[in-house]
């Protein structure tokens, strides 16, 4: 389980401080789906940048079943990241001068794992594999993205926006991958987006505004990917 504890994260704006996070408190179970929902310059990539290691909170903690990140320094806090922590990102932010097949396996390698295959037929990459980043569709480039997050085998994957920048049809394909995945081997994933749509298939649904959480609701009826309704 993931629990923030009164996270604050300032940014200097000028003579200026913004508050980018006041106050925010969350837990994170081991098999949810997490979806944080919110207007621009809310907070959420905020949120998720601190709870996965990628930055940290002025104040406030946060732990990973009883290690406390906020505690660990610089070093250690890489490595947890590196070992325990996926991302997905709206830009994919693949290798452009490596194959496919050296992308993901950049990923898996950063965590010592070798055993992705599986991972490469459920994403249903068999065929890509030699091809460049620059040789792929947005779809195709976000299946690598999650191959690549996935080989790690991470108890935790980030999502900031991973459908932004996908029509409908290949978004949903996408979340659907995820879903699957979520429920086969039951990791945790939080995912930031704007499409009010996608808070259909989270079990636990997160509002945010001006830095704060405003409202927190558990989703009794988890839809499918195939079945959200694209906003
Ligand atoms: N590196 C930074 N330096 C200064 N201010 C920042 C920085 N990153 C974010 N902010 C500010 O912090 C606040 C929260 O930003 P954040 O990126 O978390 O919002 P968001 O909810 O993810 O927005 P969006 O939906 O547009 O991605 C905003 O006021 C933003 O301008
Ligand atoms: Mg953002």
């Amino acid at each position: 389980m993931i629990k923030v504890s009164n996270a604050v994260k300032y940014y200097k704006d000028g003579e200026k401080k913004i508050a980018a996070l006041s106050e925010v408190s969350l837990t994170v179970g081991n098999n949810e789906l997490v979806v944080i929902l919110g207007p621009s310059g809310s907070g959420k990539s905020t949120l998720i940048n601190v709870m996965s290691a990628l930055d940290r909170c002025d104040m406030g903690k946060i732990e990973y079943d009883g290690t406390v990140i906020t505690d660990l320094p610089d070093r250690k806090m890489t490595r947890f990241r590196r070992d325990n922590v996926g991302f997905i990102f709206q830009e994919y932010y693949l290798l452009p001068d490596l194959t496919v097949e050296n992308n993901i396996r950049m990923g898996a390698s950063l965590a010592k794992n070798t055993d992705y295959g599986e991972i490469i037929s459920m994403l249903d990459l068999d065929q890509l594999m030699k091809r460049m980043p620059y040789q792929l569709s947005g779809g195709q480039q976000q299946r690598v993205a999650i191959a690549r997050a996935l080989a790690k085998k991470p108890q935790v994957l980030f999502c900031d926006e991973p459908t932004g920048a996908l029509d409908e049809a290949t978004g949903k394909q996408v979340l659907s991958l995820l879903q699957d995945y979520q429920r086969k081997n039951n990791i945790a994933i939080v995912m930031v987006t704007h499409n009010q749509g996608i808070a259909a298939m989270a079990s636990k649904v997160v509002r945010m505004n001006s830095g704060r959480i405003i409202s927190e609701e558990i989703n009794q009826n988890i839809a499918d990917a195939a079945d959200v309704r694209w906003a």
